[in-house]
């Protein structure tokens, strides 16, 4: 398989974790005989400093040419004072919206190693496993109008929702319900809200597509409470834009650890952009210690969700399980007794396990 890669590092510790992803994407694609071609371009803080805006029109133009993007993460304090539109922030979601990504996933899985490092009792987590697949170009954060009234004295936000835009994200949380185990609950808040109940009819309508899978309807209160007291019953959870925001990162906590999370955003024709959940890690940045296996489980996303790899997508999950469970780990995971080692030793620990699988 041919595939071109735009690589985007972004500022702080995405640069670092970038390298670790893409060499372990060069020895995946090695054993199994692909050929990818890698584009690195600029984007958020280091965009603004190079050429004076957070999303160059030659990075929108080298993703939209390309079967996927990888990204590292934007942000830093050196940018926290300059005006909304030179944010790096402004560089992501300009991307997200360039690229049509409507659907965000989330996979959120409970490593046996880390388990303790949760809050959460550990008989709760344990075993959890579970997909969030989030709306991400509609809904409360995009609808208009949305402004103050009135001198201030009144204020509107809009949910708004074209029923297509609720199909087609619900029929990609079928099909990601396919691939796993079969079970979906859809989130909303139907006993208030109109967008919800219109939800609810495209999921009931939807339903006959997918015999197989079986459907749960949740109120956003009543799912906020059941992912941390029994995030078993989940399966893949499917949302509007804001309830998913909220839900994923209280879900995030069931894992333990910020640098392990994974994330995909999606479009119809499988182009997508995936990154780490977490950010650039300014407090780290440079020091070689950043852990390298949330943008490097993204890369396996990547291979699933953009190109149907899943085989190849197994060895490298496989490769960090490996590692965790031989004790290896980097300073921001908790594994009892573990063995503490840099960015680029656990890289060099997971490209080990990706040879040695046979
Ligand atoms: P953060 O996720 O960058 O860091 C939070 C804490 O977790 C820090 O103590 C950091 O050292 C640690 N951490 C995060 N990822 C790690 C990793 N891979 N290995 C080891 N430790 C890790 O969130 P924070 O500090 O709130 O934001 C820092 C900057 O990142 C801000 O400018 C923010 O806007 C940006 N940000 C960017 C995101 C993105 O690009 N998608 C997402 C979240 C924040
Ligand atoms: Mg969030």
């Amino acid at each position: 398989m041919e595939k071109q890669i735009v690589l985007l590092p972004g500022d702080g510790i995405g640069q670092e974790v970038i390298e670790s992803a893409k060499k372990v994407l060069e020895s995946v694609t090695e054993r199994f005989h692909h050929t990818f071609t890698y584009h690195t371009h600029d984007i958020g803080g280091a965009a603004i400093d190079k050429h004076g805006t957070p999303l160059p029109d030659d990075t929108v133009r080298a993703c939209q040419q390309s079967d996927a993007v990888l990204l590292g993460a934007v942000g830093g304090p050196k940018w926290d004072q300059n005006p909304s539109h030179l944010r790096p922030e402004k560089g992501l979601l300009g991307i997200r919206k360039q690229l049509g990504l409507f659907a965000n996933l989330r996979p959120i899985k409970g490593f046996d190693q880390l388990l303790h490092a949760s809050p959460l009792k550990h008989e709760v987590v344990a075993g959890s496993d579970l997909l969030i697949v989030r709306e991400l170009t509609g809904g409360l954060y995009f609808g208009t109008p949305s402004e103050r009234r009135q001198n201030g004295k009144e204020v509107v936000d809009t949910l708004h929702y074209k029923r297509e835009e609720i199909e087609r994200i619900v029929d990609n949380a079928f099909q990601s319900a396919r691939l796993r185990r079969k079970h979906l609950t859809s989130v909303d808040k139907a006993n208030v809200l109109e967008s919800s109940k219109v939800w609810r009819e495209v999921v009931e309508e939807k339903k006959a597509d997918y015999p197989d899978v079986e459907v749960e309807h949740l109120l956003v209160d009543a799912a906020a409470m059941k992912l941390i007291t029994n995030p078993k019953q989940f399966d893949v959870i499917v949302t509007e834009n804001m309830f998913g925001d909220i839900l994923s990162d209280e879900a995030s906590v069931l894992t333990g650890s910020l640098g392990m999370l994974p994330s995909a955003s999606l479009r119809e024709d499988g182009v997508g952009l995936y990154e780490p959940v977490h950010g650039s890690a300014p407090d780290i940045a440079g020091k070689g210690v950043a852990n390298p296996l949330a943008m490097i489980l993204s890369t396996a996303l990547m291979l699933r969700h953009s190109f149907g790899l899943d085989q190849e997508a197994a060895v490298i999950e496989e490769a960090v399980q490996q590692v965790l469970e031989d004790g290896y780990c980097t300073g921001d995971l908790d594994v009892k007794g573990g063995k503490v080692v840099g960015t680029k030793e656990m890289t060099r620990l997971v490209l080990e396990r990706v040879t040695e699988q046979d």
